[in-house]
């Protein structure tokens, strides 16, 4: 059976620190100009998208050049995925050729219906649910800005949208242990399941409407658009109801001395965060964004078998 990683919880705590330190060697020996650590040994791995990307794209097709394999990014409207060819076709039939697929689509249950069929690791590049691929970058961030203070002490705020990000930070709260506080306006709550299952592991996960109040004490304290990819449609509307979950410097005095901002990008500058925050030092946003790599690579090396 393969591996899979659809959802944050499809790791334990151990897999993820076993990955952490695998994400912080291969970081350092980049940083030497090491780049090549051949254990694809020329497989390939697939990369769908069926929303847009830049961090996620480009990082994956690195990752998997520089484990020596080939990247084979696909525009889904440019395969017979969404020409009606069954799920379970298609899962059998990129098994034949590709060592993981990466896909970036709607639902979980496009995931799972794949992950159902596939002999191959199907790893999700975002959906509505969640991003796990972001938080466990993020993660990796969070401890290397501890430099070793331990991270199930630590605590956690989020501000804005409880969607897949916010979801998939509550995943991590139920993993590590650390506690979460989410300040997210009235209609904007997280997933109710997620919430649940998550707080009867950690009973330190809490939903809250204020923001200071998330803030305060956080060690890092995290935000994302209001509108997410698949609710265009409603920007205006957000922008309204989101009033007052802007994070700024007032947001960031009330958390811990040397938090940490982290955005998992795109960012609307002046809608969800100021500018000012943003640029400030205690921003951590393009850390987050090279991390992505380092920890995709130990991910994939996790994942997929050595030859
Ligand atoms: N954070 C993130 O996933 O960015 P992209 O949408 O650019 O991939
Ligand atoms: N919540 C955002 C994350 C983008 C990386 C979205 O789904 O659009």
């Amino acid at each position: 059976m393969p591996k899979h990683y659809i959802t944050f919880r499809d790791l334990s705590a151990d897999e993820y620190f076993h990955v952490f330190s695998r994400a912080k060697k291969l970081k350092a020996e980049r940083l030497r100009g090491l780049y090549l650590r051949p254990h694809l040994g020329g497989r390939s791995v697939g990369l769908i998208f069926s929303k847009p990307s830049t961090r996620t794209r480009v990082s994956f097709n690195c990752a998997v050049s520089e484990l020596g394999g080939t990247p084979l990014a696909m525009n889904v409207s440019e395969t017979q995925f969404t020409r009606g060819e069954p799920i379970s076709h298609s899962a059998r039939v990129f098994s034949r050729y590709l060592s993981a697929l990466v896909i970036r689509t709607y639902h979980e249950s496009e995931l799972r219906g794949l992950a159902e069929y596939a002999t191959i690791p199907i790893v999700n590049a975002l959906t509505n649910e969640q991003h796990p691929c972001q938080v466990l970058t993020d993660v990796f961030t969070f401890v290397e800005a501890l430099d070793g203070k331990p991270l199930e002490r630590q605590r956690v705020c989020w501000i804005g949208d409880g969607h897949n990000m916010a979801n998939t930070w509550i995943e991590a709260a139920a993993v590590f242990g650390f506690a979460l506080t989410l300040a997210c306006p009235e209609g904007y709550d997280p997933d109710p399941v997620i919430l649940r299952n998550a707080q009867n592991d950690n009973p330190g996960i809490k939903l809250t409407r204020s923001p200071a109040e998330a803030a305060a004490g956080a060690g890092a304290v995290n935000t994302d658009v209001f509108a997410s990819m698949d609710q265009t449609g409603e920007t205006e509307k957000r922008l309204v109801d989101f009033k007052g979950f802007q994070v700024d410097s007032g947001i960031m005095a009330k958390a811990a001395p040397g938090a940490i901002f982290m955005h998992c990008l795109p960012a609307h500058p002046g809608e969800e965060v100021t500018d000012e925050v943003l640029e400030s030092p205690a921003s951590v946003i393009f850390d987050q964004a090279e991390n992505r790599l380092h920890a995709q690579k130990a991910l994939l090396e996790y994942l997929i078998p050595p030859l």
